[in-house]
């Protein structure tokens, strides 16, 4: 099955509202004719609705960071999926490796928001991946594999039809460092392989699988050139618009 591609622009926590508008109005520029690929943008909560009036009639679309695992409630400083969607928002990134290392997030945690931002109508991007010392041990395949597992749980094959699936190494994640387009490509092909054991091989087979950890202009070309890669999870290159511009393009 061909599947569409879609680069994910993770602005992680920069921009003002002010500077957020100014690159997604260039972006809503550069990527205007682009229409056999899908363009994301994930800017802080505090641009979502800017960005989303600015984006209105464009072919980018806007996702958020994270989320709350609840409907709504007494949870302060935290954000719901409803909240997200009423600011414009389809995907929610899910499970990034800051926000697991950092906020304690687990793959117990991470099912239960995939589960809830799938009820809520937006489309979950799990992020899964190694840290350096699990690669350098061997265990990047144990390690990924029980991420999958405990992330997706529970889904029905329909749900899991829905999920976007980031593979991010720690270790890649804004060092400079890319893992090699052989190195993503063994992992992603593992993870389709887990999908369909899971789900069953036409979902696996759709699923639209993200690279994430120093995509840039100069080596997107050959990420996208390995079968199973789908699109990228970009950080750094994300936040200019010629970079981020070029990364769309990819192969074009
Ligand atoms: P990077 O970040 O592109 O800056 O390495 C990727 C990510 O964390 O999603």
């Amino acid at each position: 099955m061909a599947r569409r591609p879609l680069m994910a622009g993770n602005w992680k926590m920069f921009k003002t509202v002010s500077e957020s508008v100014d690159l997604v109005k260039k972006l809503k520029d550069s990527l205007s004719g682009v229409k056999d690929r899908d363009a994301l943008v994930c800017p802080p909560f505090t641009a979502l609705a800017a960005v989303s009036e600015v984006l209105k009639g464009s072919a980018v679309t806007l996702g958020a960071q994270n989320m709350n695992d609840n409907v709504q409630g007494a949870f302060t400083g935290e954000i719901s999926p409803a909240m997200l969607k009423d600011a414009g928002c389809a995907y929610v990134i899910l499970g990034h490796s800051e926000r697991r290392q950092y906020y304690f997030e687990t793959d117990a945690l991470v099912n239960k928001k995939c589960k809830l931002a799938l009820e809520q109508g937006l489309t979950p991007i799990v992020c899964v991946g190694e840290q350096l010392a699990e690669r350098e041990a061997g265990r990047t395949f144990p390690v990924v594999e029980s991420q999958v597992k405990g992330s997706l749980g529970g889904l029905t094959p329909e749900q899991a039809g829905k999920v976007v699936v980031a593979y991010e190494p720690v270790w890649a994640i804004g060092t400079g460092k890319t893992a090699t387009p052989d190195q993503a490509q063994e992992v992603h092909a593992f993870v389709r392989d887990w999908i369909g054991r899971l789900f069953g091989s036409s979902i696996a087979d759709g699923m639209r699988i993200l690279y994430g950890g120093s995509v840039k202009p100069d080596n997107i070309d050959s990420l996208m050139a390995q079968k199973d890669i789908d699109g990228g999870l970009v950080g750094g290159a994300s936040l200019k618009a010629e970079d981020f511009t070029r990364i769309v393009k990819f192969l074009s």
